[in-house]
């Protein structure tokens, strides 16, 4: 195992619920290193071009609207085999679907309004990372 990077996002509606700390709580008592947090609003342009891996799906206009509905908080995370760890740590994407006890089993609406973002691969991670964050704003 080596040690990893990967992009978390507590999304708009996690926002909305005030459960920022709620949720970054449990990623940190499972072992994540923050390196790295702050709270933007997306515009439409950042968000078609960070989840353009979906573009021409049918849920991406959608996903669009809601990623830019509010605030939404990216966390870059470090871990020794994070990206996996922490994919199990949110569960499934559609809180239906979802192992009890994960975040989005826990907190999440539906397959769209699923609380957490997270990288799936190690590449991505690093590249998702560096999308929200300059390398000099990782600590
Ligand atoms: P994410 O990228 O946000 O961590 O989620 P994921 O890997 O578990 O799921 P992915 O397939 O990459 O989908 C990205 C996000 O698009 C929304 N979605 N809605 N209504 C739908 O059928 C649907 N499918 C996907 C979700 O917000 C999902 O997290
Ligand atoms: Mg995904």
């Amino acid at each position: 195992m080596s040690v990893e990077r990967t992009l978390c996002i507590l999304k708009p509606d996690c926002v909305r619920k005030n459960l920022q700390g709620e949720v970054l709580s449990r990623i940190q008592k499972a072992g994540f290193k923050v390196l790295g947090l702050k709270q933007i609003r997306l515009t439409k342009e950042e968000a078609g071009a960070f989840y353009a891996v979906h573009k021409g799906k049918p849920f991406y206009n959608g996903l669009v609207e809601f990623m830019t509905s509010g605030p939404c908080v990216p966390v870059a995370l470090q871990k020794e085999n994070a990206v996996a760890d922490y994919r199990a740590l949110i569960g499934a994407t559609d809180p239906k679907d979802a192992e009890p006890g994960t975040i989005r089993k826990l907190f999440a609406d539906n397959k769209g309004e699923n609380i957490v973002h997270g990288s799936d691969s190690p590449e991505n991670g690093k590249i998702e990372v560096a999308f929200f964050f300059p390398e000099s704003e990782l600590i």
